[in-house]
């Protein structure tokens, strides 16, 4: 048995619950090779005794890991580290962490829509419900006095000194990401973040894999920086590993764009294992991995698996961040998360285009995470949402079951839908006609697929939207 009393140390002040800092040890055990895949976990009974807490709180713990994808239960002989997860080399205690990278060196865009109130987008927040009020109240209120000051007349060239350091406390206990201030650097929304880190990393030509469908605006960012669109198929785990292992095999790689947690625009999540193999092909072929998080507070069904980030020991992540899917996308507030020479390049250069960023707002936003209004307001949104996903979903698998295929998504704003028989520019048609505006975008590989957006409307809206919608695709089907 290991010591797991020394092991698993519980920290009362933490505000991470307890289940979850049990959890998060046992993922950074497995992480540095101290606990290895087929390993047997002691009994919930017995771990609880050794660690005097209360068995439902191991029970906890051991949900979590399962539903992360780390643990599996095997019945009549107990819980198990799975074996489907890749060998870690073990990592010795202590060891600082390198850079091991040198560092210097189709789609149509959205149609236009005709002037209606009734529209269905591809997935944004609803912006009625975001706490902007008290964004502005806050804001004004530290634009005074001593602290005021210090944010109107600070240099704040790699974002405002309090939002970096409470949104570093902020990743630790909402994603396992423990870093420091010198790890941050605020950004104009996650786009200025994207395009840092490949206009950072780039040459001219150097190979960038992404999905074969892709958020456009990150292959828009990657080739303006000079790199070479690799694209890779999405499977239903997120990118295919095999097809990306084949390609850093015949030509080297320099870069991957990835949106695990959902990826855009199918909304898959990548499971556990297929994250640890993508770290593992990252060191072995030695490329970086940018990790786009857009939309990690929003999930409906379970706890969202934790970020790559939050199991990268070697520095191959650039992990972005963004607030546009918490407040809205016109408050301009992203981040990215980096070994510190990433952060000190990526903000040197955003220093040429943007000297200081919004340093009243980011303060506002600071105060608004460590007074946990931006915690209290997820809870209910994440609620607020998951209604309207239910219905949303419910409505077009009543009325088009034999016309569409699409699976419930576990989170985020959207859903990815498959038709048989109609195009995507044909429907963006029939429900203009209807005064149902479609914004969506019509992508160039799947021209009947396409996201539908649910959370930025009310369960009043979804109700006559869906049904303007359903009433577009059966005049397609009716000719
Ligand atoms: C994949 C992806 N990344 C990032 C973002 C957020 O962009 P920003 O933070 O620049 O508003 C979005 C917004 O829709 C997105 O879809």
């Amino acid at each position: 048995m290991l010591p797991w009393k020394s092991i698993i140390s519980i920290n009362r002040t933490d505000t991470r619950p307890v289940y979850l800092q049990i959890s998060d040890t046992i993922i950074s055990e497995i992480m540095q090779g101290r606990i290895h895949k087929g390993f047997k976990m002691p009994g919930s009974r017995t771990l609880a005794e050794t660690l005097a807490l209360n068995r439902k709180t191991i029970l906890q713990a051991y949900d979590e890991l399962m539903a992360q994808g780390w643990m599996e239960i095997i019945p009549k002989r107990g819980a198990f580290i799975k074996e489907s997860l890749p060998e870690v080399k073990s990592q010795p205690l202590g060891e600082s962490i390198k850079e091991t990278v040198p560092l210097s060196s189709g789609i149509k865009s959205k149609y236009e829509i005709p002037r209606s109130e009734c529209v269905i987008d591809d997935g944004t927040p609803d912006y009625r419900l975001a706490p902007i009020d008290s964004l502005l109240k806050t804001a004004r209120s530290v634009s005074k006095g001593a602290i005021g000051k210090s944010v109107l007349l600070g240099n704040h060239y790699f974002g405002e000194g309090t939002l970096r350091k409470n949104l570093a406390s902020y990743l630790s206990t909402t994603r396992a990401i423990h870093g420091t201030i010198d790890n941050i650097l605020i950004t104009r929304g996650s786009q200025m973040a994207i395009y840092l880190a490949f206009a950072t990393l780039l040459k001219k030509g150097d190979r960038v894999i992404v999905g074969q469908l892709n958020y456009h605006s990150a292959d828009k960012a990657i080739q303006k920086a000079g790199g070479t669109l690799v694209k890779v198929p999405v499977i239903d785990v997120g990118l295919d590993l095999d097809k990306v292992e084949k390609e850093a095999q015949s030509k080297s790689i320099r870069a991957m764009y990835i949106t695990p947690h959902h990826q855009y625009p199918t909304t898959v999540t990548m499971p556990v294992e297929n994250r640890m193999r993508l770290l593992e092909l990252a060191e072995k072929y030695d490329f970086h991995i940018i990790e786009d998080d857009y939309d990690y507070d929003y999930h409906y069904n379970r706890s969202p698996i934790l970020p790559l980030a939050s199991i990268d020991r070697n520095n191959r992540i650039i992990y972005i961040g963004s607030f546009s899917k918490i407040l809205v996308p016109s408050i301009r507030i992203g981040y990215m998360y980096a070994s510190p020479s990433i952060i000190q390049k990526c903000g040197e250069l955003r220093m040429i285009i943007d000297k200081l960023g919004d340093p009243i707002m980011e303060r506002a936003l600071a105060e608004m995470l460590s007074n946990n209004e931006i915690d209290r307001f997820l809870k209910k949104a994440v609620n607020t949402y998951k209604s309207r996903r239910d219905l949303f979903c419910s409505m077009l698998k009543e009325e088009l079951k034999d016309e569409i295929h699409f699976k419930i998504p576990e989170g985020g704003m959207a859903v990815w839908v498959t038709f048989k028989n109609v195009k995507i520019t044909k429907l963006i048609e029939s429900a203009n006609k209807l005064k149902l505006g479609l914004k969506i975008d019509v992508y160039e590989h799947t021209e009947k697929a396409c996201r539908f957006g649910f959370a930025s409307m009310s369960l009043e809206e979804i109700e006559t939207n869906t049904r303007l919608l359903i009433q577009a695709i059966q005049v397609l089907l009716a000719r």
